[in-house]
């Protein structure tokens, strides 16, 4: 049984195969109606619960349709209308829902409270956002990038804003998959430390500087997110559009990257805070196919999981 918890605390070897697998069923649907199942039904025969605590449009229906393809069934589960959210404990709810479904995908806040769920459930446990990392959505990330244009490996991505959850995880693959991350965003939002010297303590070159356009120069892929995030409080939404004017990604920061660089943001965006619309919807932008690879990537860490 694997637990998908983090990229930092997967193997190397292991990313790369739920990538190429995910690859190769991406190719396998081609042309093929959305709810089509897939060829082989690995997941025929079995449950998925998928938590929420926190609001998602992209984890929510990529995952229930994904299980689906794959000939699975799921639950949507919100943590308010769970006992969970009511007084049960984390381990118990973990040991209860371990007799009724084969796997648990958790979104969450406490990073604590996903590792309590893996420490107790009996079945695979899938982090699907804590406040800490995200790690599905940079495998779809890896995904998309070397889809259009190859490995990841020895690339320079600049990641442009807050140095939020998101933003560890990019550190994390930095560090598993072999590429360089220049963060740009002021020092009271700089990067997780940790994921900082991970990614750097794995040989990657991890760049902290308050120059967008400097950070930007040369850059294989331009990474940015929402200003604020789903954890941050509402009271922080003026103090950090202040703080966060000058690291929007607009046509200027695109021209210092490379011509073929590419433009990323794991979505929902705010249209004209974090990034201008003309290069969310330029021909250097991949938002919609990372949000599709979502769907993709993530039926390979099920199958990777249930060792199916
Ligand atoms: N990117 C992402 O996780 O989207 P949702 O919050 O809509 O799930």
């Amino acid at each position: 049984m694997n637990h998908f918890l983090d990229i930092h605390q997967t193997a190397p070897t292991n990313l790369r195969f739920m990538i190429d697998q995910a690859r190769r069923m991406k190719d396998a649907r081609d042309g093929k109606p959305k709810g089509a199942p897939d060829e082989t039904q690995p997941l025929a025969g079995r449950m998925v619960a998928l938590i929420f605590e926190k609001p998602s449009t992209r984890t929510r229906v990529s995952f229930d349709v994904g299980v689906r393809q794959m000939g699975g069934q799921t639950m949507i589960l919100s943590g308010k209308e769970m006992q969970l959210g009511h007084g049960e404990s984390i381990a118990d709810t973990a040991r209860v829902l371990s007799r009724y479904v084969d796997l648990i995908m958790l979104r969450t806040f406490e990073e604590a409270t996903l590792h309590e769920m893996a420490e107790h459930a009996t079945v695979p446990v899938i982090n699907g956002l804590t406040d800490t990392s995200h790690p599905c959505q940079i495998m779809a990330d890896v995904l998309t990038y070397e889809q259009h244009r190859g490995s990841v490996a020895g690339r320079k991505f600049v990641w442009s804003g807050d140095g939020n959850n998101v933003c560890t995880s990019w550190l994390h693959a930095a560090g598993q998959f072999g590429f360089d991350l220049t963060f740009t965003g002021p020092e009271t939002l700089d990067p997780n430390p940790k994921a900082v010297e991970f990614a750097r303590s794995k040989g990657s070159k991890v760049t902290i500087t308050r120059d967008p356009l400097a950070a930007a120069r040369g850059a294989d892929a331009i990474v940015t997110d929402t200003w604020v995030s789903m954890h941050d409080p509402e009271s922080a939404r003026e103090r950090r559009h202040n703080q966060l004017r000058g690291y929007q990604v607009n046509g200027a920061m695109m021209a210092q990257g490379k011509p073929d660089a590419l433009f990323m943001h794991c979505l929902p965006a705010h249209r004209n805070e974090e990034a201008s619309s003309e290069v969310m919807d330029g021909p250097q932008s991949v938002i919609f196919d990372e949000s599709e690879n979502r769907l993709h990537a993530q039926k390979a860490i099920l199958r990777w999981c249930l060792g199916v």
